[in-house]
């Protein structure tokens, strides 16, 4: 079924069984590894990306839903020549050990700031400053979705508490 997904900024035409979620579609018919596959079941947030700046499992969402949208994955958070302050605060915290979910955690980071910011315009730090205001229960509450075998939740935490504060 023919398919056309923007992926990080570029149109994707695709030739795609229907049957091929859209966590298969990015990592095995666009190459883009970044977007993990843990369960495989919606139940680990490995997979999770933004779709028109909202946060989903790729792994429950078939690709040719998204014929027309927007999606963003790890390869699209930040520039190449500069880390988005999100990425650079799970580095200075230290909020990974193996790394698998890290970028599941990234993306569902930067989908609950726009959640919680509706206008949420930019990469831009201070941005996030000004807007956001959320006790660590309710962090903990929203990234509840995103599980990390290595148990780096206070670190994880940190990382998402020094960009909201
Ligand atoms: Fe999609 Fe676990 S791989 S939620």
């Amino acid at each position: 079924m023919k398919t056309t997904i923007t992926v990080n900024g570029q149109a994707r035409a695709l030739d795609l069984d229907p049957r091929t979620t859209l966590l298969d579609a990015l990592r095995e018919e666009l190459d883009l590894k970044g977007t993990k596959k843990g369960c495989d079941h919606g139940q680990c947030g490995a997979c999770t990306v933004l779709v028109n700046g909202v946060r989903i499992n790729s792994c429950l969402s078939l690709a040719v839903m998204h014929d027309g949208d927007a999606v963003t994955t790890i390869e699209g958070v930040g520039t190449p020549d500069a880390l988005h302050p999100i990425q650079q605060a799970f580095l200075k915290e230290d909020a990974f050990q193996c790394g698998y979910c890290t970028p599941g955690q990234i993306c569902s980071t930067l989908g609950m700031l726009k959640e919680v910011a509706d206008n949420w315009p930019s990469q831009a730090t201070e941005d996030l400053a000004a807007k956001i205001e959320l006790t660590d229960a309710e962090i903990r509450e929203r990234m509840s979705g995103n599980l990390c075998r290595c148990s780096a939740y206070p670190q994880i935490l940190a990382a998402i508490r020094s960009v909201a504060e």
